[in-house]
Formats: C-alpha cells, sequence, structure tokens
C-alpha cells in the first residue's frame, strides 16, 4: 500500500528586484530548467508554477515573476498584494541593484502581507570577476531583516532550487492560502461605494 496523494499546499509567490538582474531567468531555471543568453525583458509580468516536495507535503508556488524596467514600478503592488512569499532579487556586480533590493524589501515589509517569507537572491554568483556586492553585507542585511539569503546563478542553476525550497520550508504548514484572488476584480460594492456609475 502506498499514499495516493500528498497534501499539497498553494501559495502565491512575487518575484521583485530591478531590471535585468535575473527573475525571469532565475524563475526558468527553477520551473524549465533552462536559461537563455538572451532573456526578452519581462512585459508586465509573466505567471508560471512549480511544485517544491517536502518530505509530507508538497509545496506548490503559484509564481508571479514581475517586470523591473522603471515603467512598470507602479503595477508592483498588484503583484505582491496578498503574496504569502517573495524573492527580491539583485546582480552581484551591480551594486545598484542591491540598493534596488532593499527599497523593494522595506516596502514588502510597509506593504506586503503581514507574514511574508522573503529570500533575498544575489544571482550572476558565476560572474565572480565582477563582482560589486559583499557577500557578507548582504548576508548582514538579510538577517538583520529576517530574509533568507542566497547567492544564486541561473546561468549555471547553483542555489537556484535551494533558495526556493528554503523559502518553501519557511512557509506555514497548516494555513491553506487563499491564492484565487491573486488578481483582485473590483466588485459591484467598490464601484459603488466610490460613485463610479452609479444610477
Ligand atoms: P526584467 O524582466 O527586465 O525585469 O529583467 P530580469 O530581472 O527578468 O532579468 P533576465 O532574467 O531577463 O536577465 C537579464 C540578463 O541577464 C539576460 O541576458 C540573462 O541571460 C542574464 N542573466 C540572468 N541570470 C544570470 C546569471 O545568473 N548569470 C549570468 N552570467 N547572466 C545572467
Ligand atoms: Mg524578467
Amino acid at each position: 500500500l502506498f499514499e495516493m496523494s500528498t497534501k499539497t499546499l498553494n501559495f502565491k509567490l512575487v518575484l521583485l528586484g530591478d531590471a535585468a538582474v535575473g527573475k525571469s531567468s532565475c524563475v526558468e531555471r527553477f520551473v524549465k530548467n533552462e536559461f537563455f543568453e538572451f532573456q526578452q525583458p519581462t512585459i508586465g509580468a509573466a505567471f508560471l508554477t512549480q511544485t517544491v516536495p517536502l518530505d509530507d507535503y508538497v509545496v506548490k508556488f503559484e509564481i508571479w515573476d514581475t517586470a523591473g524596467q522603471e515603467r512598470y514600478r507602479s503595477l508592483a503592488p498588484m503583484y505582491y498584494r496578498g503574496a504569502a512569499a517573495a524573492l527580491v532579487v539583485y546582480d552581484i556586480t551591480a551594486q545598484e541593484s542591491f540598493q534596488g533590493a532593499k527599497t523593494w524589501i522595506e516596502e514588502l515589509q510597509r506593504q506586503g502581507s503581514a507574514d511574508i517569507v522573503i529570500g533575498l537572491a544575489g544571482n550572476k554568483m558565476d560572474l565572480e570577476p565582477k563582482r560589486e556586492v559583499s557577500k557578507d553585507e548582504a548576508q548582514t542585511y538579510a538577517n538583520e531583516n529576517s530574509c533568507i539569503f542566497s547567492e544564486t546563478s541561473a546561468k549555471t542553476g547553483e542555489n537556484v532550487v535551494n533558495i526556493f525550497t528554503q523559502i518553501a520550508r519557511k512557509l506555514p504548514k497548516n494555513i491553506q492560502h487563499q491564492t484565487a484572488d491573486s488578481i483582485q476584480i473590483i466588485n459591484q460594492d467598490d464601484v459603488e461605494t466610490k460613485g463610479c456609475c452609479k444610477k
């Protein structure tokens, strides 16, 4: 005899970070085990799913991969609203992107879900000769802000599955997160309260 069904818990996870740090590349590596030297910039956001088997249950991530380009900045809250987890990515060869990551983490702490699990990924660790952000500095920041931290490489695959798995393990086992409303449709009550189209 064997167990026919393992419990699956769904969690919404959002990827945030500056343009070209490798958010989509990390997701492609995690979901499809692929890497592209010429990954196109994301437009708006992309949705993908991937499961992580843990010891006695399975975590299914419903992933929103957001666009880092400045013109999409104002869309971000729509994607991190209600997210149980966030993976904030910076590029270890770009100091500015680390500052960007800190800004995202502060925004999530202020405006994200109360118990959000945040991972910080220092991506492009394969480009060691071009490093601008020290691992110690990022690890210290992550510790001070209760974030999971790992340097990753979407190119080689190093630590990519690992950081998603660390996030999965930290998510609450007992609560079934409601993710069906990840994109909220304004209901008639809201419209009426705001007076739009009121008859
Ligand atoms: P936006 O969608 O514009 O926000 O960018 P993004 O954060 O999704 O970055 P994307 O995944 O598109 O990667 C940008 C560029 O960096 C691409 O040319 C990738 O091939 C490259 N890249 C991503 N990850 C790595 C990595 O780990 N190592 C190296 N060497 N290059 C990487
Ligand atoms: Mg992208």
